[in-house]
């Protein structure tokens, strides 16, 4: 007697390149279920065999995984309306809400195709608030000052970043008519001005935050702590950075 095989389907939004909206189509796969399956591995039996459930050849989708363990960050998308890495988003799960899951590319980056956007803007703010502890020369520098106990356990959580973009797709002041820089940007300046060392350019970091494009540009909503994967407490760091914000105003105030 045969068995019937269970099988879903998986909705995906697609374009084909960043300047061909004119493309944009939701396309429908019907997957053969397997046990263990995680959104990657039903795109991947897509790439095997793309054709739509209507029967249409159409070409593989793109999108962008490394890690395969939600450390990279590089395969977040939006599942089912939430924003999440695919790489950890397990079929089994999503299908407790229905046999159809949708797949769409995040929103706040600019689209290269189907699934796969461009983070860059993620990595230049890291640059620009100097997310790094400068070394002066590669010469011995001798032991470096001791952090404590109790500040390890504050930097750690925030240091568990994997820049994936979460908090900034579901953050509403990161949006076509701001330059808000965003959380997580925010979060790496209040680990590195903890560190012993790093703490020597926490005014440049500071300076860096300072436009509305800064610190000043949230609104305190709370989203994106939400969405973090790493559970990265995003809204205490905002109040940190903020505080230092102001006694940096305040003493650049008064050595005018
Ligand atoms: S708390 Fe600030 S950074 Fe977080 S989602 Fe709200 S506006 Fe964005
Ligand atoms: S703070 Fe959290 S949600 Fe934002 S980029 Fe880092 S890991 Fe992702
Ligand atoms: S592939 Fe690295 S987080 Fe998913």
């Amino acid at each position: 007697m045969s068995q019937k095989v269970r099988t879903f389907k998986l909705r995906v939004l697609r374009q084909d390149g960043p300047t061909r909206r004119d493309t944009r189509r939701w396309e429908e796969f019907e997957i053969t279920w397997k046990p263990q399956m995680n959104v990657i591995s039903a795109l991947m039996e897509v790439r095997k065999h793309p054709v739509t459930t209507d029967g249409k050849e159409t070409t593989p989708v793109v999108w962008e995984s490394v890690c395969l363990e939600e450390v990279c960050g590089s395969c977040t998308m939006v599942i089912n309306g939430r924003v999440r890495q695919s790489c950890t988003a397990l079929i089994d799960t999503l299908l407790q809400s229905g046999e159809t899951i949708t797949l769409e590319p995040m929103t706040k980056f600019p689209l290269v195709r189907d699934l796969l956007v461009d983070r860059s803007r993620m990595f230049n703010d890291l640059k620009r608030v100097k997310a790094w502890v400068l070394l002066d020369g590669t010469h011995e520098l001798g032991p470096g000052p001791r952090q404590s106990q109790e500040t390890q356990e504050e930097a750690y959580p925030l240091s568990r970043c994997m820049t994936c973009g979460c908090c900034l797709e579901a953050c509403p002041q990161v949006n076509d008519s701001s330059d808000f820089i965003g959380p997580a940007a925010i979060n790496q300046v209040r680990l590195f001005n903890l560190h012993p060392s790093g703490k020597m350019h926490a005014a440049e970091r500071i300076e860096a935050l300072m436009g509305s494009d800064g610190v000043a540009g949230c609104g305190k909503a709370q989203n994106c702590v939400e969405v973090c994967p790493k559970e990265i407490p995003l809204v205490d760091s905002i109040a940190v950075v903020s505080r230092q914000a102001t006694k940096h105003m305040l003493f650049r105030w008064l050595l005018k």
